[in-house]
């Protein structure tokens, strides 16, 4: 079988939230220099993955990227012109078309359900995790349900003196 290289990546808080609530724009609290990482990774990568609600969050076209947004839905709106496949399966079933297919790597690009799923189906290999100098106290999540994994923290890049991301590999028992 084809193997492919599956990263999830994620902006937090100082207190461990992904966003205010589900309809909460990333970029609005993270810095530029996250924004520039974000870009970077998911340019060299290629292939994103993400929920029906993240993706309508963005308020741009994302170029030179693929995207699998994650809904029930047949269509999605795509104001932006970005281009998407509407997916519905299960992780493993998608990682595994997508290799076939010849992708190599992926991006889980959230939201917290999304991310939760792919943790939960055992096919992340990579956590990218930028800590931002933000507290909110309440929110959403990285993840929304109980999750057991082990990781290994790998790398720390700093993008500021403030902003830090932690790299992590999963460790598949
Ligand atoms: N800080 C960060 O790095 C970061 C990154 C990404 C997102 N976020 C935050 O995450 C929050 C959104 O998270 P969320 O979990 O509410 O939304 P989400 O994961 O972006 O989208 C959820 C939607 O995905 C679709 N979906 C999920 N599982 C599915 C499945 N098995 N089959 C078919 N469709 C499926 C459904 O779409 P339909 O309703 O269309 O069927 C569902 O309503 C926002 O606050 C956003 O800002 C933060």
């Amino acid at each position: 079988m084809k193997s492919i290289k599956v990263t999830l990546i994620a902006a937090l808080t100082a207190d461990g939230y992904i966003g205010q609530n589900d309809a909460h724009l990333s970029t609005r609290w993270t810095s530029r220099e996250d924004g520039a990482f974000f870009a970077k990774v998911s340019k060299e990568i290629g292939q994103m993955v993400l929920g029906s609600k993240t993706f309508a969050t963005f308020n741009r076209k994302l170029s030179d990227r693929k995207m699998y947004v994650y809904s029930s839905r047949v269509g999605v709106e795509n104001p932006h012109g970005n281009e998407i496949e509407v997916v519905s399966e299960e992780p493993a079933s998608l990682v595994a078309r997508l290799a076939e297919e010849g992708v190599e790597e992926l991006l889980i690009c959230g939201g917290t359900s999304v991310y939760t799923m792919f943790l939960q189906a055992g096919v992340i290999d990579r956590l990218l995790l930028t800590y931002e100098p933000v507290i909110f106290g309440d929110g959403v999540r990285l993840f929304n349900a109980p999750v057991d994994v082990n990781v290994r923290l790998t790398k720390v890049y700093d993008l500021s003196d403030q902003t830090k991301v932690h790299e992590y590999e999963v460790i598949h028992e």
